[in-house]
């Protein structure tokens, strides 16, 4: 009986191979040792080679972009491209009394502890070529201190504002996983109650060579894999029981972040707030692009249905388009800060109907002849799964206009735009700025850094500084434990 249920397992998988252009897959795997050939049968038995060769062919054959392609299928020219309508402009005024009820709402939703956080850390970092996962980077402008304990200081600073418990939830994936739990555990959590920060490795999808859509090998029995993008948080939280822990803890909401922007204000109360106020599933804040061909995702509707468009599928026509102020009639950049509403979350990932697949060209090294290959030029297909295309499933949206100097600077290159010089820069000028609002005194060239655990915005500040206060040394302003 075992034996006709392995043999029936094995063509199987066999046929599958064979019919979606995998048939070396299947070559290799016969020549490997008992215990490598079952552990790669396992990792291909997961693998839904139909969806991955259909996407392959519609997108990725002679894809010329290294930024990964939307997966709409009609050309966005034949569609109707508006503005997206659902949107609170930027905050000018603290007597805006919106806001301040936004701001209310948020801060009670917080107090009751129905909100929890998760923060996407399973990007390979790339661009920015930094050996260590990118949440290890020491952005800290003056301290040093890296991206992971600027955003848990965040948050334990939420904590201690609102009296209440927030779990921390850190996406990472095979690239990531080991090397940040490590991390965490050499600093104590930075500071949070261990048993709230939950780590979920997502998971990964198989790298096709871009010329033949075969799977590449890392080396003789491992094929080449790479995580399965931010949108993989859904299957990675069904898998990992995250829902169920959340519905046990009461949390309505989920606040999202990416590791790469300090900036970011985790878990802003107003955001929080203007999401419930308007009954929305998912809210999230847009900035203003700087010029029309900024590489910068597009929040707009397409055909009434609001989503995010990748700037490498926007129509260079489309993107330049100006309304009768003279500005950008598609202004509204992506930042990749949401707000979810838990239950909607669930029910997209338990869905029959998974987020569609991106591509992208990308440098694989890869196993062939007997040795390992290390391709300059793009040499293969990767795919991923977004967060933001749960946006068009939403029975309600919302949109935020942010400050983008004061909220939005990530980090991606390692020079130029979006380098950690940029965003070090733009660190040190909102702090300068919120000790100017406090009636503190910085001379020009005197850098400052504030610690999240001290100050999340200028009035935090008046409490702690009296006016007139002079800095005339760079420093650290920082709270003890
Ligand atoms: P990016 O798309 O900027 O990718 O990720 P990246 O990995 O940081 O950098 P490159 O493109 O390789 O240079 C945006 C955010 O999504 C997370 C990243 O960690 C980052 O916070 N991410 C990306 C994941 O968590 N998983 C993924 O599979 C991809």
């Amino acid at each position: 009986m075992a034996t006709v249920e392995i043999s029936l397992a094995s063509d199987v998988l066999e046929q599958t191979l064979l019919e979606h252009g995998q048939a070396h897959l299947w070559d290799v795997l016969q020549q490997l040792p008992e215990r490598a050939q079952r552990r790669l049968r396992l990792q291909l038995e997961q693998v839904d080679w139909a969806s991955l060769q259909q996407v392959f062919r519609e997108h990725g054959e002679g894809a010329a972009t290294d930024a990964f392609s939307s997966p709409v299928t009609d050309p966005l020219a034949t569609l109707v491209l508006q503005p997206v309508k659902n949107l609170i402009p930027q905050r000018t005024s603290a007597q805006d009394t919106g806001w301040q009820a936004a701001l209310r709402r948020g801060e009670a939703h917080l107090a009751q502890g129905r909100v929890a956080v998760v923060m996407v850390a399973g990007g390979q970092g790339t661009r920015l070529g930094y050996a260590a996962p990118k949440g290890m980077f020491p952005i800290g402008p003056i301290s040093g201190a890296s991206l992971y304990q600027w955003c848990c200081e965040q948050v334990r600073y939420r904590i201690r504002k609102h009296g209440c418990a927030i779990p921390y939830i850190i996406m990472t994936s095979d690239a990531t996983h080991d090397t940040t739990l490590k991390f965490f555990e050499e600093h104590d959590y930075f500071g949070l109650p261990a048993e709230d920060v939950w780590f979920v490795c997502q998971g990964t999808l198989p790298v096709f060579d871009h010329e033949t859509g075969e799977v590449l090998f890392t080396d003789r029995e491992t094929i080449a894999v790479s995580p399965d993008g931010h949108g993989g948080l859904l299957e990675a939280f069904t898998e990992q029981n995250i829902w169920q822990r959340l519905r046990e803890r009461g949390i309505a909401t989920l606040a999202y972040h990416q590791v790469d922007n300090p900036l970011t204000k985790i878990c802003d109360p107003g955001f929080i707030g203007w999401h419930l106020q308007r009954g929305s599933q998912v809210t999230t804040k847009v900035a203003r692009k700087r010029s029309a061909g900024e590489r910068m995702g597009l929040v707009l509707e397409v055909n009434q249905v609001p989503q995010v468009v990748e700037y490498s599928d926007i129509p260079e026509d489309v993107a330049g388009q100006l309304d009768a102020k003279g500005d950008l009639r598609f202004w509204a950049g992506n930042t990749a800060m949401h707000v979810f509403d838990v239950e909607f979350l669930e029910s997209v990932a338990t869905s029959t109907d998974p987020l569609p697949l991106h591509t992208a060209h990308k440098a694989t090294p890869y196993w062939a002849d007997g040795r390992c290959h290390t391709p300059t030029q793009p040499n293969s297909i990767k795919f991923e799964r977004f967060i933001f295309d749960v946006l068009p499933r939403a029975p309600q949206t919302l949109f935020i206009e942010i400050d983008r100097d004061t909220e939005f600077q990530p980090v991606k290159n390692r020079t130029g735009a979006d380098s950690p010089a940029l965003c070090q820069a733009a660190m040190l000028r909102l702090h300068r700025d919120w000790l100017t609002a406090a009636g503190v005194i910085v001379p020009e060239h005197v850098p400052v850094e504030i610690s999240p655990l001290v100050a999340q915005e200028a009035s935090d500040l008046k409490s702690l500084l009296p006016t007139g206060t002079t800095i005339l040394e760079p420093i650290v302003i920082t709270r003890n434990a």
